[in-house]
């Protein structure tokens, strides 16, 4: 296992590149199972949680070569229709083969994914709209077998919650169903809207994907095509924290500003200078960081993928911030990490009640899921002295080689093996 350690104290300075978005490659990956003949993606992220889909799509029958950040899969036969726990367990985004799988192919047998450090993670929304569609649903042996005989016909799916995954499961699921299916409540993220452009590419007929109604006119087929992935928003918004942590100066390139309208809302309420420029984002700290309030919501609010990192900037802040997490039920395992290196965080419910302080200091502390690590690796870029930070293969899952694009900003950073 790596570690990853850090010397706090140097201000971020220059020009940095987000790799492709993982929360787009994941869906759109998954989509190419809904097609005959090659797909061929670019801008696709070099992470352990792509190469675990890609390793999925193969496991199905699938051709997949990749070059960079350059990826061709095609699906000339598909020899069987099982996402294995092996594979699921390591990847809970594993549940979006279960859609395309059914719409293609009239059967699944998906591994339940388990929760998570942050949550239950619950699918019974994926398997809601599936129902509605016409598929017939058992959970046998930590699987679930959908079967759709006669294939899935149009329907309105009101999802209770907007579910970013079940959106895009069912999204999937009605392209190639008979008729028409209508999504409501359905999830906005910007992701969502780029899977549906792909498709669209390959002769889907959706509209309003991006917006709380989702209305997709099934089609006889899905045809091969090309696509490029948007960049990725969350390493985006991590990047402009950190330039506003260090107290740096530090320009975001070929970011949607759009994407991040309430994280950088959020910024400029605590005083900082984002200012968006060639269509990437300029980040700049003019004087000391205010403490505001937080609270996640679906998209357009204020991502939950953002909170802990925007945690370390509110335990240096002046001030006192309350950060509220409406959208996991346990998404705070970074404070204890936090507040070994002299945060000063409560935890009440639901809610954390941050008293900004003038340092912190360097110490060991363990990464316990994707967005914890980034925030740990925040809060040891303005520690004082050196932090360690261990378990950080659950990084590798969403971010590209994180410590190279922070070290070419001037951070002291470098990764060493672990011998527990
Ligand atoms: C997606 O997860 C993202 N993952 C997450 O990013 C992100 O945090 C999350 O959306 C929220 O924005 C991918 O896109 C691969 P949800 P997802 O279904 O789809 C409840 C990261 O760090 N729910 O929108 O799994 C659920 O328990 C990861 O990149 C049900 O109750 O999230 C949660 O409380 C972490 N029943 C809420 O909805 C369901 O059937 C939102 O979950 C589905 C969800």
């Amino acid at each position: 296992m790596d570690k990853i350690i850090v010397t706090g104290g140097e201000r971020l300075v220059g020009e940095v590149s987000v790799s492709g978005a993982k929360n787009s490659a994941l869906p759109i990956l998954a989509s190419t199972l809904l097609s005959k003949g090659d797909q061929t993606l670019f801008n696709v992220p070099s992470l352990v949680d792509v190469k675990t889909i890609l390793k999925l799509l193969q496991g199905l029958g699938a051709k997949v070569v990749s070059e960079q950040e350059t990826c061709t899969v095609s699906f000339s036969s598909i020899t069987h229709c099982e996402a294995p726990y092996d594979l699921v367990k390591t990847m809970r985004a594993s549940i979006l083969v279960l859609g395309p799988l059914v719409a293609r192919f009239r059967e699944a047998r998906v591994s339940l994914p388990g929760g998570c450090a942050i949550g239950a993670r619950p699918i019974n929304l994926h398997l809601m709209g599936l129902e509605k569609m016409g598929a017939d649903i058992r959970i046998e042996h930590g699987y679930v077998i959908v079967k759709a005989k006669k294939g899935l016909h149009g329907a309105r799916i009101p999802l209770d919650i907007p579910t970013v995954t079940g959106t895009e499961n069912l999204m999937m699921a009605a392209v190639l169903a008979n008729g028409t299916t209508v999504i409501e409540n359905a999830a906005c993220e910007p992701e969502i809207l780029d899977l549906a452009q792909f498709l669209v590419k390959r002769g889907a007929r959706i509209r309003g994907a991006g917006t709380e109604t989702i209305t997709i006119e099934g089609v006889p087929r899905l045809d091969g095509g090309e696509y490029t992935i948007m960049p990725d928003r969350i390493e985006a918004g991590t990047f402009l924290i950190a330039g506003a942590i260090t107290g740096g100066d530090l320009f975001v390139k070929q970011v949607p500003h759009h994407t991040l309208e309430a994280l950088i809302g959020k910024l400029k309420e605590s005083g900082i200078e984002v200012k968006g420029k060639d269509g990437g984002l300029h980040v700049r700290v003019l004087d000391k960081v205010k403490a505001v309030d937080i609270k996640t919501m679906p998209y357009p609010g204020f991502p939950t993928d953002m909170q802990a990192q925007m945690m370390s900037l509110m335990v240096l802040s002046s001030g006192l911030s309350v950060i509220t997490e409406m959208i996991f039920e346990n998404r705070f395992t970074h404070v204890s990490e936090l507040k070994r290196m002299g945060a000063d965080i409560k935890v009440q419910g639901n809610h954390a009640i941050v008293q900004g302080v003038k340092h912190l200091s360097g110490a060991p502390v363990m990464a316990s899921d994707l967005r914890a690590s980034a925030c740990l690796i925040l809060a040891g870029l303005a520690a004082e002295g050196e932090t360690e930070i261990s378990r950080i293969y659950h990084l590798d899952r969403g971010y590209e080689r994180i410590e190279k694009k922070l070290s070419q900003l001037g951070a002291k950073i470098c990764r060493v093996k672990d011998h527990p």
